[in-house]
């Protein structure tokens, strides 16, 4: 079942001359699926979370949350998703419970029910014990752990999360990432989005690839890595023959492309590094000449963003 279907979303800032934020965006999000949306800043990620969330107007398109139109039922809509925005927002001199209590009361919660759901939160957000801390004693994964539990409370059937890992440790990135696999199998479906293209890969079986207010690619790993040729790179160095192994390498089979050695160092581009492997060596060591150096390395979301782009992602 689509939870989420997006059809052709677009805003504009201040029309007619503002900036097209978002432009003809369309997906769908599957119910119990984590959905990654991934784009280098300005890509207009926090836009289309926006609209999705309606805090923002789109100028064209439609968008249906959990069967409820964007523009037509945004009370109903808002009534099912939890929203972690980009910036954090927290009341420092409060301890990370009164927050949660405090925008409970926001959602209309009270009494023994408030309190019951602020201490399963903060359990699901591992703060039990720091919980009548102040806010302004924690640390950034910990504030960030806040925000996410604030948007539980009203136990939500979408959550959507804005870029949750940007500027905190490690170590609260690594909880933060197991938490929402956590909730996702307990049935969250989730919109995230990210630059890091490390961490769609790790939550998110489908994501979409935005630039510039646009969808560029969407599909499984598998899916856009195929976008460049599904080709391992394979960069090694020879300590000698290597003008005459490129010559041999390029005839192996699955090797699509063999690099003009440069220093001994020679790159090759190949199907199937596996099979491929040994058969590298022993030609090297028929011409008498030793691999003295090898790195491969598998064919990743940075290679199609800067594939279908022409840029890096993290420009
Ligand atoms: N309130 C606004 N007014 C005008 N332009 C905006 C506004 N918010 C975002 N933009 C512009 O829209 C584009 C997309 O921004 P945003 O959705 O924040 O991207 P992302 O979240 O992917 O970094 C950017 O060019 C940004 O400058
Ligand atoms: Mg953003």
């Amino acid at each position: 079942m689509k939870a989420i279907e997006v059809e052709g979303l677009r805003k504009q800032f201040d029309p007619p001359k503002g900036a097209v934020a978002v432009d003809g965006v369309s997906f769908f999000i599957e119910e119990g699926e984590i959905f990654s949306l991934l784009g280098p800043n300005g890509a207009g990620k926090t836009t289309t979370i926006s609209m999705l969330s309606c805090l923002l107007k789109p100028n064209g398109g439609t968008a249906r949350v959990g069967g409820f139109s964007i523009t037509e039922d945004p009370a109903k809509v808002k009534a099912q998703i939890g929203v972690v925005p980009q910036d954090i927002a927290l009341y420092d001199d409060l301890s990370g419970r009164e927050n949660l209590v405090f925008w409970g009361r926001m959602y209309g919660m009270r009494g023994q029910a408030l309190d019951t759901r602020v201490d399963e939160v903060l359990e699901l957000i591992g703060l039990t014990d720091r919980q009548n801390d102040r806010v302004d004693k924690y640390s950034g994964g910990m504030k960030r752990r806040v925000n996410i539990g604030v948007a539980l409370l009203h136990k939500p059937r979408f959550l959507y999360l804005d870029e949750p890992t940007v500027g905190i440790d490690p170590q609260s990135r690594r909880s933060i990432l197991d938490g929402i696999k956590d909730l996702n199998a307990a049935g969250m479906t989730v919109l995230y989005t990210t630059h890091y293209m490390e961490e769609a890969q790790e939550l998110s079986k489908r994501i979409a690839i935005m630039d510039h207010g646009k969808i560029v690619g969407l599909g499984t790993h598998e899916e856009l890595v195929k976008i460049v040729g599904e080709r391992t790179r394979i960069d090694l160095k020879v300590d000698s023959a290597a003008k005459e192994l490129s010559e041999q390498w390029r005839t192996l089979e699955g090797v699509s492309d063999v690099s003009e050695p440069q220093d001994g160092g020679i790159r090759i581009l190949a199907m199937d590094a596996g099979s491929l492997m040994p058969r590298l060596f022993e030609t090297a060591r028929t011409a008498g000449a030793r691999i003295t150096e090898i790195n491969l390395a598998e064919p990743n979301l940075e290679m199609v963003f800067l594939h279908l782009t022409g840029r890096a992602l993290r420009d």
